[in-house]
């Protein structure tokens, strides 16, 4: 993403920014309780501070993630269909919108009047979304920077009109099944019975294709899931060492997931609020679930939120769907 200086002082006309207070107490509970568990884990949300989010960027490019090439490849071959069935004049709310690349084919085709990206990191959001509000001055954008794990009061910044969640990238896959369906839930309350939501998701597949994605040979993944342990000592003021730690990722066709792990390369002390923990050599921090779905998984979400499926598109492979969900 290019830098905009000054953004702070001189944003642009079209552009709302709200922040929402970070409850640094109970991160620190939080990262504790989540330890823990067995096997000790911290939630997704920790990869995200900007250089996270630069490293996901860098991840999106890599050519062993097939991910963010074949849902592009949907929007390239069916956007006009996308578009239809949204209908122009909507609200498009993205939560966890990164960079906000992949709404830009829909904020040109589909021609919202409103644009609500929300992240929980707030200086790369701040960024997207003023070069969002740049490149369509018709367009309001208010971006909302927030823990959508935590509370949703935030929703009330949401302007009134037909709304559609845009929700791509398969992050739904980093919650565990019931939670997505909650998450869903909570999703369809946001958008009412005249709205919907657009979701991507990538396609349970070949173990050896799916293992690659997440363990590049470039090394830029497990920068990435390293980069958690500074993130988390920066929100709970930890001492993790993220070079002693090793990155691993492996599909378990079982569950239908990856799973990210980092593992202790040597013995580890680390202090947490008034907590210290000791991690044994080869000791596990789980750090991702990634669930890969099938389309019968689809439907059985859209039914958690009262919805149906409505349309849904698939790249040339079928690697990646593109799922419409509206109220019956
Ligand atoms: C996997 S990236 C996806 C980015 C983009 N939507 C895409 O598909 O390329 C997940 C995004 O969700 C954001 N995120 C993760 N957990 C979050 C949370 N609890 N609350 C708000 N945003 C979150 C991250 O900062 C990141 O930008």
């Amino acid at each position: 993403m290019t830098s905009t200086p000054n953004l702070r002082q001189n944003f642009p006309p079209n552009l709302k920014f709200i922040e929402t207070p970070r409850p640094v107490i109970d991160e620190t509970r939080e990262v504790l309780t989540s330890l823990a568990q067995s096997p000790p884990r911290l939630s997704p949300k920790y990869f995200y501070d900007s250089r996270g989010s630069e490293l996901f960027e860098g991840i999106t490019e890599l050519p062993e993630y097939y991910l963010t090439r074949a849902e592009a490849e949907i929007f390239d071959r069916h956007l006009d269909d996308i578009a239809k069935a949204l209908g122009e004049g909507d609200i498009i709310i993205e939560p966890g919108s990164g960079n906000c690349s992949k709404v830009q084919p829909l904020l040109e085709r589909a021609m919202p009047r409103a644009f609500v990206p929300i992240d929980i990191a707030g200086d790369f959001l701040l960024e997207a979304a003023a070069n969002t509000a740049m490149a369509h001055p018709d367009l309001a954008v208010t971006a909302i920077a927030a823990d959508f794990t935590q509370n949703w009061a935030f929703t009330e910044n949401i302007p009134q009109g037909r709304r559609i969640v845009f929700y791509p990238g398969s992050t739904l896959g980093n919650f565990d099944p019931a939670a997505q369906r909650d998450f869903i839930g909570q999703l369809a309350k946001v958008v009412g019975t005249q709205g919907g939501i657009l979701l991507g998701v990538d396609l349970h597949k070949d173990s050896a294709v799916l293992q690659r994605a997440y363990d590049d040979a470039s090394g830029i993944t497990a920068e990435f899931n390293r980069n958690m342990l500074a993130v988390v000592n920066a929100r709970t003021g930890s001492n993790f060492e993220p070079n002693n730690w090793q990155h691993q990722a492996r599909y378990n066709s079982k569950m239908r997931r990856i799973e990210m792990e980092l593992v202790a390369q040597s013995a580890q002390s680390v202090t947490i609020g008034t907590q210290t923990l000791t991690f044994a050599p080869g000791a596990v921090i789980r750090t991702e679930h990634s669930h890969k779905f099938t389309l019968d998984n689809i439907e059985d979400l859209a039914t958690a939120g009262g919805m149906v499926v409505t349309h849904h598109w698939l790249d040339s492979q079928s690697q990646f769907c593109l799922a419409l969900m509206q109220t019956a």
